[in-house]
Order: C-alpha cells, then structure tokens, then sequence
C-alpha cells in the first residue's frame, strides 16, 4: 500500500482549508481508508476541531528539526481509522528554526519518511497555515499532490493564480518536480447568489477538470461543528454539510481509481502552470452547469 501525501494549500486564510481536510478526512475514514492528518497550522483549528488538545511538544515541530521522530506524535481520534498529529502554538517559532536548516525545504520530507516507510496508512492530509510560508512551503515538497479549496467568492482566480505560480516555483527548483494539483474545491457556495455560481463557471472554465464537480455549500452545521470537536458526520450527520463531504469522497475515491488522463500532445499550458485565457462562448472546455453538483442544499 503506497501512501499519497495530499496538502490542503491556499494562502488565503477562512477558505475552507481546515474544514476540508477534517471532513473529507472523516468522510474517506468512514469508507474504510486509514489516513494521517497532520496539523502543521500554528492556530491548531484542525486538532481542535478534531477534538484533541494541543500542548508543547506534541506536534511536528521537533521532528521538523530532526530532534524528534514523527511517528511518536501521533494520536488517535474519536473517528475509526483516522489518527492524528496536532499542532501547538509554537510551531509558529519552526518557520523560523526551520529557515535556518540545511536544506530547509526539505525539513518536512525527511521527517516523513520514516512513517511513510510503516506503511500504515493510504492517505496523509497536510493542513497549511493560510500563507505560503516555510511551513507550507515543506509541505508542498514534500506532497504528491495539493488540494486546493477556494471559497466562492470574488478573487478565487486571483488566489488560484498565486498558488498556481508557487507550484510553478517548486516543481523548476527542484524541491519537487512532480508536484500537481489533485484537486480543487469550491467551497461556501450560497445557492441564492448569482455570484457564487458565476465563480464555480470561472474557475471551472480555468482549471477544468482538476475543480471537483461536488460543490460544498454554505451551512450553520458545518461551521458549528469544530466547537464540538467533531467532523460534520458526527455532529450532524444527515445535514447538507455531511451530505456534501461525503460525497466528495466518493468523488475523491473514483478519482484516484480512475486511469490518469493522457494529456494532449501538444497544446495550451497545462491550467496549473498558467491560467488559460478566458475560452470563448460555447467551448468545449466550460462545462455544462448541470455538472455542478452541489451537494446538499443549505440549511
Ligand atoms: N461550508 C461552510 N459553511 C459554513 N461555514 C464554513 C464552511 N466551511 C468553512 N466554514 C467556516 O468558515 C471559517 C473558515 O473555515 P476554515 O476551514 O477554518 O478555513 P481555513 O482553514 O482556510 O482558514 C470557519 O469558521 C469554518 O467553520
Ligand atoms: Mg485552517
């Protein structure tokens, strides 16, 4: 069982990164899958959303300077097959430490490996803080590939094309060549707004296939549910929100299953090196907006 290493990446902050990585973490653990998620956000929303609590010494910090090992930072949580490490508050002191490191990129990998090397688990989620700091710059190197949540509201593309850029940046240094967007999602989407729509067509006709077609809307549910410490499927488990996650599991899973697609032999920039020009009306690439699906409705 190889393990993919997936980093919820966005340097805004309030997009739905956290949220994100806890509920589709939640979701795919419910299917059965045995994931990591590691908290590597100074804020420690993931660990307490999660329920666990933080404290000094229990995240990665240490083992991001080779003082300590990964694997004894982990803890299990109240959702079957999904364990966790959390973060603390200091860990906002490592991008400093780290900075200093030799080879300061590559901080995070090497403190990976070894637990990758148990082979325990098919997915690790990285939460990042919101910036495109040491933090998430480790992360990003050491990630197979990143998910990206964007919030439907004006400037997605403006933030897509930052992150679009760092990724460029990463994958021509060297840190990471083979670095790739394994999805994005649109998230807070509010159904009684034509804005939010019109945002999901921009980014779609941008980023194509990489934007899942589950779209996450907007509900109180999924926002109360990190002050009780749980994902969404268990706070609340028939609402939209749970609904919604859920089914971009299923989405993530077919994905992962699916054959990887050929790409064209010669022809645009691929989306995540350059965001293509605005096609014009009726071109193939935008897709029907019957394909969004958002699922769920609000509550
Ligand atoms: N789909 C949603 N509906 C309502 N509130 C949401 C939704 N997704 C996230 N939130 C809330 O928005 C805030 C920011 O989300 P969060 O996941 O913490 O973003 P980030 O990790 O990108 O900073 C949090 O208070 C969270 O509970
Ligand atoms: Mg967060």
């Amino acid at each position: 069982m190889g393990t993919r290493v997936i980093a919820f990446a966005n340097q805004k902050g309030g997009v739905g990164k956290t949220t994100t990585a806890i509920n589709l973490a939640a979701c795919l653990a419910e299917r059965g899958r045995k994931l990591l998620l590691i908290d590597l956000d100074p804020q420690t929303n993931t660990t307490s959303g999660l329920g666990v609590e933080t404290g000094p010494g229990k995240s990665v910090y240490g083992a991001l300077l080779g003082e300590d090992r990964l694997e004894s930072k982990i803890v299990r949580t109240k959702v079957k097959h999904l364990d966790l490490i959390p973060s603390e508050l200091d860990l906002a002191g490592a991008e400093v430490d780290v900075a200093r490191a030799e080879h300061y990129l590559h901080c995070f990998k090497k403190a990976l490996l070894p637990l990758l090397a148990l082979n325990r688990y098919e997915y690790v989620f990285v939460d990042c803080p919101p910036s495109l700091g040491i933090l998430t710059m480790n992360a990003m190197t050491a990630a197979d590939g990143l998910l990206i949540p964007i919030q439907c509201e004006y400037f997605a593309l403006e933030g897509l094309s930052v992150i679009s850029r760092l990724i460029r940046k990463v994958r021509e240094s060297g840190a990471n060549p083979g670095l790739e967007i394994e999805g994005i999602v649109m998230t807070m989407f509010d159904g009684r707004t034509r804005l939010a729509a019109q945002v999901v067509e921009e980014v779609r006709k941008h980023f194509g296939d990489k934007v899942f077609h589950t779209v996450i809307p907007r509900t109180i549910r999924l926002s109360e549910a990190p002050s009780f410490g749980q994902p969404i499927i268990q706070y609340d488990a028939r609402s939209p929100g749970a609904e919604a996650y859920r089914a971009l599991a299923r989405e993530y899973l077919k994905r992962q299953a699916a054959p990887p697609a050929v790409p064209p032999p010669a022809g645009p920039p691929a989306p995540e090196s350059a965001p293509a020009p605005i096609p014009e009306a009726g071109a193939s690439t935008v897709p029907a907006p019957d394909e969004t699906e958002v699922a769920g409705k609000q509550d």
